[in-house]
């Protein structure tokens, strides 16, 4: 992320910068739901895929109103989104993606396809009276209640890093938990969501097997169906369950147990945390994926703190409050906190790997 690109104003600068940062943020917000519009329509891929067209083309291939479809495309070319040939007549102007926002808006397996974030923010958006009452009266709103444009963005985000950087850069990097993989480990994926880092690592990893649990239906769901489609379901198999039950049926039944990016969203993180220390071998590998925060709050802040702030407020923390007694983490977990949470749950210390990665940080927790 090229941080010049989201500096804040100083707090004593003048008026207009500050709303001039109203002027960006309501281009970026805007830009966000035609990104999301284009992504749901199809109207993207097309052009990719059979471009340059013209708003007619377009909307006859995608089985969308012309009218709507030319003025996407004005909207997306006067934002530097497409490129356009030069004609008088607005209906036969030709319209291609910029080449450089190919891979950003279309393509799932490039670590550029960041455009899936845009239905994140349209999920919250759907559910501001529920965050309104919530922030009001207490209570929450559930992962699932943010629905399939939450889930479906998660999935997308996380996608090339469990495909590609998970197990070709980063558990290298980890030489034991490398190892066990190596070996044949039994693995267990607590909140899989999608289930990406389970088939990213089983498809690297041929002689281990994956678990993936997570409590949202609907995820599991997808999840098989992701490792059916790559014929990996006879070493890849998920289950709809809540992560802190599993302690009753599989103690010690896993060589590696790991998390990525669930621990702040969960309601009772100590008591998924001990459900993952006891289904761990003696001799297992715990490892949790969370974001990378600053060690401790400052303000103002840079823009990776911002974004989990960002997704905080809108996501995160009513997710985790959405169960009555949630702790209420949010995204935001600072090393400190999950080192409570562990030794909480009964590890007996938690080591920050020596993991390079702009977005998250990586724990081993010690048994
Ligand atoms: C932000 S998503 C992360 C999904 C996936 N690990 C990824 O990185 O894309 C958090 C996931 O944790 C799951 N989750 C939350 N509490 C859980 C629990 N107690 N047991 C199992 N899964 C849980 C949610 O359903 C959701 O799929």
């Amino acid at each position: 992320m090229s941080t010049d690109l989201f500096e804040t104003p100083a707090a004593d600068a003048a008026p207009a910068a500050f709303a001039d940062r109203i002027m960006a943020a309501t281009l970026g917000g805007i830009d966000l739901v035609a990104i999301h519009l284009g992504r749901t329509l199809g109207w993207y891929q097309a052009l990719v895929d059979d471009g340059p067209l013209t708003s007619v083309d377009l909307a006859a291939r995608t089985g969308t109103q012309e009218r709507y479809a030319r003025e996407w495309l004005e909207q997306q070319a006067v934002g530097g989104w497409l490129l356009v040939d030069d004609h008088d007549d607005a209906t036969r102007r030709r319209y291609q993606v910029a080449p450089g926002a190919v891979a950003v808006l279309t393509d799932p397996d490039s670590a550029l396809h960041v455009a899936p974030v845009a239905g994140f923010v349209i999920a919250a958006c759907r559910r501001i009276d529920d965050l309104v009452a919530a922030s009001r009266s207490g209570g929450g709103v559930s992962w699932s209640q943010f629905g399939d444009d939450a889930r479906t963005a998660q999935a997308a985000l996380n996608r090339p890093l469990f495909l590609d950087e998970l197990p070709d850069q980063i558990v290298p990097a980890i030489p034991e938990l490398h190892t066990a993989l190596q070996g044949g480990a039994r693995v267990a994926d607590i909140g899989t969501g999608e289930g990406w880092s389970s088939i990213g690592l089983a498809a690297a990893f041929p002689t281990s097997t994956f678990e993936g649990f997570d409590v949202d239906e609907p995820s599991v769901a997808a999840a098989s169906r992701h490792a059916a489609d790559r014929g990996l379901d006879g070493r890849v198999s998920f289950a709809a369950v809540d992560a802190a039950a599993l302690s009753e049926s599989r103690t010690g039944a896993f060589d590696v147990v790991m998390a990525y990016e669930c621990v702040h969203d969960m309601p009772d993180p100590v008591g998924v945390l001990a459900a993952m220390r006891a289904i761990a071998h003696d001799d297992g590998y715990v490892l949790v994926m969370d974001e990378r925060t600053a060690e401790s709050f400052a303000a103002p802040a840079d823009p990776v703190e911002r974004l989990l702030y960002g997704y905080s407020i809108v996501c995160c923390l009513p997710d985790g409050l959405s169960t009555p007694g949630g702790v209420g983490t949010g995204t935001v977990m600072r090393p400190a906190v999950l080192a409570g949470y562990a030794a909480s749950a009964g590890f007996s210390r938690v080591e920050i790997l020596p993991v390079e990665h702009e977005m998250f940080r990586f724990y081993r927790l010690h048994l």
